[in-house]
């Protein structure tokens, strides 16, 4: 079949046009938070039907970064789960709006009234005067577990510091916690040397690489989330689940790789 010229150029044209219409959608889907559901079998696990929502990255930097979180944690709250856990990453950088934003946010995850804590991320510690931002973090409502463990709602939560500015204590699970213990870190690579025995460990920091090729494939994550991506990985050393996260660093942008919160159930 023969196509003419002036027919083969308006096809490419309006192959072109949709290819950048496309690719500027999905560069938009910065904002199109998605609530994940997943049920998770774990070893070492009695708390069965435990439902945790998972919020991490929300990297807080700028008011449309704060609407999103807010707009997270909304989310989160209708869910109603039994605890909500913020696994680092809650700012990107300390600016003058810094403990204004930190104030919001976790007023915000008080009001809910579920149980809410929180731990450090590498970006809490590059930030300019970090020990400020730790201490606006520390202060706030959501409590904040540094190499400590909280029982709680028949589980142990083990709040691990900043494995990637080497603030972690891998060791700080005391022997006496061998069971129900969940574990957030806020980089999913060195989970893998957590000691004792956590049935889980929470993560976040990959963003699932943020910006991706269709197919949700990464060709980007930061140091710290190389070998583990996305999702659950119940064969790891320790059983891990990485979040892609709600916010972004650098330019706002993601592609092929939306925002999320998750929603576990926890099954042993
Ligand atoms: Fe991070």
């Amino acid at each position: 079949m023969k196509i003419s010229r002036r027919k083969f150029l308006k096809g490419a044209a309006i192959g072109t046009a949709a290819a950048a219409g496309v690719g500027f959608w999905q560069l938009g889907e910065v904002d199109r938070l998605r609530v994940r559901h997943q049920t998770l079998t774990l070893p070492r696990w009695d708390a069965n039907g435990l439902r945790v929502a998972l919020l991490t990255d929300l990297h807080v930097d700028q008011d449309a970064a704060e609407v999103l979180a807010l707009r997270a944690i909304e989310l989160a709250a209708q869910e109603k789960p039994d605890l909500i856990l913020v696994s680092g990453d809650t700012i990107s950088r300390h600016y003058q709006k810094t403990p204004q934003h930190i104030t919001t946010v976790m007023g915000r995850l008080r009001d809910t009234g579920i149980p809410c804590y929180q731990v450090l991320g590498n970006h809490e510690y590059w930030a300019f005067r970090a020990h400020e931002v730790v201490a606006y973090l520390q202060a706030s409502p959501v409590p904040l577990l540094r190499n400590e463990v909280q029982e709680i709602e028949g589980i142990n939560l083990w709040g691990v510091d900043d494995a990637l500015m080497n603030r972690w204590r891998p060791d700080s699970l005391p022997r006496k916690y061998d069971r129900n213990v969940l574990a957030m870190l806020h980089e999913p690579d060195p989970a893998d040397d957590l000691q004792g025995s956590p049935s889980l460990v929470l993560s976040g920091h990959s963003h699932g690489g943020q910006v991706c090729l269709p197919g949700q494939i990464s060709f980007h994550t930061p140091k710290g989330a190389r070998r583990y991506i996305r999702g659950f990985y119940p064969s790891a050393p320790n059983p891990l689940f990485v979040s892609c996260g709600v916010g972004t660093t650098g330019p706002r942008v993601r592609a092929f790789c939306p925002p999320e919160i998750n929603i576990l159930t926890l099954n042993g």
